[in-house]
């Protein structure tokens, strides 16, 4: 079929209505306040679709239509997010802002496979959107809608990657946007990026969780427009990498999928769209997803232990800084994800992160530190058996190797631990690293390089 001739709508499929409803206390409201918390118990807000409750798309036709979509040229058609609209909140197609996020990668890491004594295992590649994070998926809803909303100035709080998002997709909507980062806490490459696509930046002497806390309370006193992952349009956006990965699984659920775990937002989107993909019956059955965070910034794995019936929020300190969070907002929705899939949560250590990274990395596909504890959480729940060798596993890469140049330096260079309580252990990721050579510049010098590299 040519692709002007295929409808970008099916009879029976109509994109969907919607409403808040605060987590807590289950109230439902037409508009939310600007700090997105319930007016009555001040919990966070998420966002439902009631009309599915009476005219349920049918999932054969959702799926024929979002294959068919990917033959067309339209901005909300190449967008990887937008075509799945029907499971968004509804909005014009030309009042959409986006950069044709999504779209992303699923590839296989066979070496990492062979080493887990697993036969097979999968990597979502979601650094590879438009600035270079999953981020950019759910800032093409929140920045339309901020847009929608008339407002001048969106802002948000970051350990680097959401600024870069929002700055790339406010300016794109012809919106300013404030930033609030940490001081010294996030990489240079994701400051750059915020600078370079004209945020308003500043770095605050305080951690990530300090400047959401000021951010929370400036939204409520200026009109700027919160683009944290609070903003519930941002997890219908996240949702959509859910939706990417099962049309390119065939919509056969994977066992497992482990995310990583900062603030939350990420693993509570994914959560969210397999309970809704089963509840249109486009899978029969969800699979587990467990979130792993750093070791030093284990709030959930924490208050999982606990019970999860409250945070335990700490003190964050890790070399994975997206990750680098004490009182991640999305907790309570995360908790609910955990329990409804049956995934579990673990920590890894700083030494287990560098060596994941080196070993996705060894497979051709850079990503950042926090994006390896996937892989390193991998190797935990297979030991306990938590995963089974024959089972589907799909690791979410969130950001780019290039987020974080620094780190991969330091590993290979062997300086990434030097000072530090790992220094003696780190010894063992050694066979992992390939520091750059200095040589004169001859060719005796090269061949006889290469020649040792080929005898070791
Ligand atoms: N991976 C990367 C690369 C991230 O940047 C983040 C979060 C996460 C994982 C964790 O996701 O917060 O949804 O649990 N980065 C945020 C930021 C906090 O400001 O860029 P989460």
């Amino acid at each position: 079929m040519a692709p002007s001739s295929i409808s970008t709508s099916a009879p029976g499929v109509r994109q969907a209505d919607f409403r808040f409803r605060c987590i807590a206390c289950g109230q439902l409201s037409d508009t939310a306040s600007a700090d997105f918390r319930c007016a009555d118990c001040h919990d966070l807000l998420e966002i439902t679709y009631p009309s599915w409750k009476h005219t349920r798309p049918e999932p054969e036709q959702l799926i024929s239509l979002w294959r068919n979509r990917r033959l067309l040229m339209n901005d909300a058609d190449l967008s990887g997010v937008w075509r799945f609209r029907e499971l968004l909140p509804a909005i014009d197609d030309a009042q959409i802002v986006t950069l044709r996020e999504g779209n992303t990668p699923l590839y296989e890491l066979p070496r990492c496979a062979r080493k887990l004594g697993i036969p097979r295992l999968l990597a979502k590649h979601q650094g590879m959107n438009p600035t270079s994070s999953f981020k950019d998926t759910g800032m093409t809803v929140a920045a339309t809608f901020a847009r929608r909303a008339g407002f001048r100035w969106v802002a948000c709080a970051s350990t680097g990657n959401t600024s870069a998002s929002m700055a790339a997709y406010a300016s794109r909507g012809g919106m300013r946007s404030l930033v609030l980062v940490p001081e010294g806490k996030i990489s240079w490459s994701k400051l750059s990026q915020a600078l370079d696509y004209g945020a308003l930046t500043c770095q605050l002497r305080t951690d990530f969780d300090g400047c959401l806390r000021l951010l929370q309370d400036l939204v409520l006193r200026a009109p700027v427009y919160q683009l944290n992952s609070i903003n519930p349009f941002r997890l219908e956006g996240q949702k959509t990498v859910a939706l990417e990965l099962l049309e390119q699984l065939e919509w056969s659920p994977p066992d497992h999928i482990i995310v990583p775990g900062g603030n939350l937002g990420n693993s509570s989107a994914i959560g969210k769209a397999f309970l809704e993909m089963r509840e249109l019956g486009l899978i029969s059955r969800l699979p587990k997803l467990s979130v792993i965070q750093a070791a030093g910034a284990n709030a959930l794995a924490r208050t999982v232990r606990e019970g999860g019936k409250h945070l335990i929020s700490v003190q964050p300190e890790t070399r994975a800084t997206a990750i680098r969070i004490g009182n991640p907002a999305s907790w309570k929705k995360a908790v609910h994800v955990l329990e409804a899939t049956g995934g579990a949560c673990e920590e890894v250590s700083e030494i287990e992160i560098a060596g994941a990274k080196a070993e996705i990395g060894a497979e051709g596909i850079g990503c950042e530190p926090a994006s390896a504890v996937t892989l390193a959480g991998l190797k935990k729940l297979l030991l306990r058996k938590f995963v089974r060798p024959e089972e589907t596993v799909v690791l979410v890469l969130t950001g780019s190797s290039l987020k974080d140049p620094d780190y991969t330096i330091d590993f290979h260079r062997g300086e990434l631990f030097k000072g530090t309580c790992d220094e003696s252990a780190a010894a063992a990721l050694n066979p992992l690293r390939r520091p750059p050579i200095v040589l004169d510049a001859t060719l005796d010098a090269v061949i006889r390089t290469l020649n040792e590299a080929e005898k070791a």
